[in-house]
């Protein structure tokens, strides 16, 4: 049976479709003092909790689906955070600071038998559970909207960080050059982004990152850009927090192509297919 955490319904009915697994009527309360409760139906087998921990409030639903699953009679508990929150969090980079990541998938590992996550940050953040952990790839279906018939296209990162995920999403066109930005953050929401050597004159442009949050990687890229003819943007997980999307439409962005890895407008990519191939 598939348990939703609230803001990953739509993301758990198309899983469910894929598996041809239930979909559990989980209940979602929230109490006066702020609070809040997940109640799931009975169990008999396996569970396949899905949770986008894209706020606190979600990361405690994600532990309280877990437990409960277990409370109803779930013989194994298999946890799917499509987005992991915190997760670029991954180190301490000043003294004093948490390994949130770490903390964050210690947590859910007391209430899961294995995890499996969407094109973490890094991959190093798997090794932070103390059960096993896979990372699945949802970036080439991310090819799938792009208009046929793009002019000899690029595909860039907006960092050398997201070069597999622009390369994938190339590949997944069937045509096109690839290369990468250089980027030096200076805050959670100034950025400074440096070109790539690629010429870009004249030619359709796709920027492909992990994440989109407050829109300021991918704006500052498309601001470079010289003289393209269309811009679009693509990104597996598209959190779009505050004025992001307003971000990218000032810059000259045609269209954002997201998946369902995070519920939003651009979603029109789903994960679950590459979820359940790591599930069967
Ligand atoms: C960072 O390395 C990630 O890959 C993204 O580039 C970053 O999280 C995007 O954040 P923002 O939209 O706030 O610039």
């Amino acid at each position: 049976m598939i348990l939703s955490g609230s803001a990953t319904q739509q993301l758990a009915a198309e899983l469910a479709a894929a598996l041809g697994d239930d979909l559990g009527r989980v209940e979602y309360e929230s109490f006066p003092d702020g609070e809040q409760l997940a109640r799931v139906p009975p169990v008999d087998g396996r569970a396949i909790v899905v949770a986008s921990t894209v706020s606190s409030d979600a990361h405690v639903e994600l532990l309280q689906l877990q437990d409960a699953a277990r409370e109803a009679g779930a013989s194994e508990v298999v946890t799917v955070i499509p987005y992991m929150g915190y997760a670029r969090q991954d180190e301490a980079f000043e003294p004093g600071e948490p390994v949130s990541a770490r903390a964050v998938a210690r947590a859910v590992s007391t209430g899961a038998d294995r995890v499996v996550t969407v094109c973490p940050h890094e991959q190093k953040v798997l090794d932070f559970f103390d059960v096993p952990a896979v990372g699945v790839d949802a970036a080439p279906r991310l090819a799938d909207p792009l208009p046929a018939d793009l002019t000899d296209p690029v595909f860039l990162a907006p960092d050398a960080g997201a070069t597999a995920l622009a390369e994938s999403v190339r590949d997944g066109y069937g045509a096109g050059e690839t290369d990468h930005f250089e980027k030096y953050r200076h805050s959670g929401s100034e950025v400074t982004v440096t070109p790539s050597d690629v010429d870009v004159a004249g030619r359709d442009v796709v920027v492909v990152d992990d994440i989109i949050a407050t829109g300021s990687t991918m704006s500052q890229a498309v601001g470079e850009l010289d003289d393209p003819a269309r811009v679009y943007v693509a990104c597996v997980h598209p959190l779009l927090a505050g004025n992001a999307r307003l971000k990218l439409a000032n810059a000259g962005v045609e269209a954002v192509y997201g998946t369902d890895t995070i519920e939003r407008a651009v979603s029109t990519v789903s994960a679950a297919p590459a979820i359940a191939d790591a599930l069967d």
